[in-house]
């Protein structure tokens, strides 16, 4: 996560059915553990920094049930860093529903299988339908992150202190806090927090190393980079921030848009897309009002993320204007991950290095 590529590529939500892309098209992503594991030795091989999986314990209905499949991140993780050898992969831990010591004493185990590649994507919080199913009610907005922040404070006792200490909060009374091993070589998994509330954001600018934010385009981006890391800088930190895509990629435009028509267009799950937007406007700030009305589509092709859509010279452009728009990386995300990610190894990451974002992996 700390190479010296200017624009760093993450595989977005592959342990998730149908990944971001809510389509009935029978070649939508099933969530095995076996293309999970096919995906990330692609990803490995290429030089590709990191996979990124989304905790989601519910799906959201329509024909397809999107996302009703799900392998749980933590563990998915371990495996996959048990088969590779540079990627990182991160574990999503919704704090509310994990016990922080728990929660540690998995992290450590994770980091040290992998020789230190375990990242971290805090979430505090947002899918009430979800939470019913723990029959956890969650605190309204902002207190979600005062608990996230003793949830972190937690497991930072316990990573950082030799000797066992008392935790005193509002959310944890914790007696002789004690936690062994360490993370590997003293150095703590990365962390990352996607939220873009003002609250979430805060949280992420006081506490993480990554803050990911979706994108509506380049320029609107480039403001929110700014503002991102002006808000870390209040907090003496140097907060890096990427953004979110999903990406449809042919041998021409035309095609390209074809599949996309295809999948979006024709075979969208509506129902699902409508309940996806439902929840997310019901219960947390990430996307602006006006964005569920304006960008149907989005939802329906990648889960509310920027639609990259062309020949592999399109897509190396456009993933440049992110990076010109001051993101240190992406997400990605396919609709078929093994054959989309193959095709973008081979067309797109060329074009990348000779754009100078990426260097060519050894
Ligand atoms: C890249 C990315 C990854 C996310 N991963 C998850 C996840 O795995 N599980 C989840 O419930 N929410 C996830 N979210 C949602 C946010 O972390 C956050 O909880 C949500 O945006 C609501 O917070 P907010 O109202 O403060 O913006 C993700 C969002 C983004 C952009």
């Amino acid at each position: 996560m700390f190479n010296s590529n200017k624009l760093k590529l993450g595989v977005f939500a592959s342990n998730c059915s149908s990944g971001m892309a809510i389509t009935k098209v029978p070649e939508r992503w099933d969530a095995s553990w076996e293309g999970n594991l096919a995906l990330a030795r692609l990803a490995d091989e290429a030089g590709i920094e990191f996979m990124l999986p989304i905790a989601r314990f519910k799906g959201f209905g329509g024909e397809t049930d999107f996302q009703s499949s799900t392998l749980e991140t933590l563990t998915w993780a371990t495996g996959l860093l048990a088969h590779t050898e540079k990627l990182t992969v991160f574990g999503t831990m919704i704090a509310p529903l994990v016990h922080p010591i728990f929660a540690s004493k998995q992290m450590v185990t994770a980091d040290h299988i992998s020789g230190g590649r375990l990242g971290l994507n805090v979430v505090c919080g947002w899918q009430q339908d979800e939470f019913d199913m723990f029959g956890i009610e969650q605190y309204e907005h902002d207190m979600r992150y005062d608990h996230g922040q003793e949830w972190l404070d937690v497991i930072r006792n316990l990573w950082r202190n030799d000797e066992p200490v008392d935790f005193e909060g509002k959310f944890f009374s914790l007696k002789g806090l004690a936690g062994d091993p360490k993370p590997v070589g003293g150095t703590e998994p990365v962390i990352m927090n996607a939220g873009s509330s003002g609250r979430g954001r805060e949280y992420a600018a006081r506490n993480c190393d990554f803050l990911f934010t979706i994108l509506i385009d380049p320029e609107t981006g480039a403001k929110d980079v700014q503002d991102i890391k002006a808000l870390g800088r209040t907090f003496g930190r140097d907060l890096d921030v990427f953004t979110t895509t999903h990406i449809v990629c042919r041998p021409t435009d035309e095609e390209a848009k074809d599949f996309h028509r295809y999948y979006v267009d024709e075979n969208a799950d509506w129902e699902a897309v409508e309940k996806l937007m439902h929840l997310q406007g019901m219960y947390g700030q990430s996307f602006p009002p006006d964005a569920f009305k304006m960008y149907r589509d989005r939802f329906a092709g990648g889960h509310g993320t920027y639609p990259i859509v062309g020949s592999p010279d399109t897509v190396a452009a456009e993933l440049e204007r992110i990076s010109a728009a001051g993101f240190v990386g992406a997400t990605i995300s396919f609709v078929d991950y093994v054959n989309d990610l193959t095709y973008f190894n081979a067309e797109v990451l060329p074009r990348l290095e000779a754009k100078g974002l990426r260097k060519p992996t050894p």
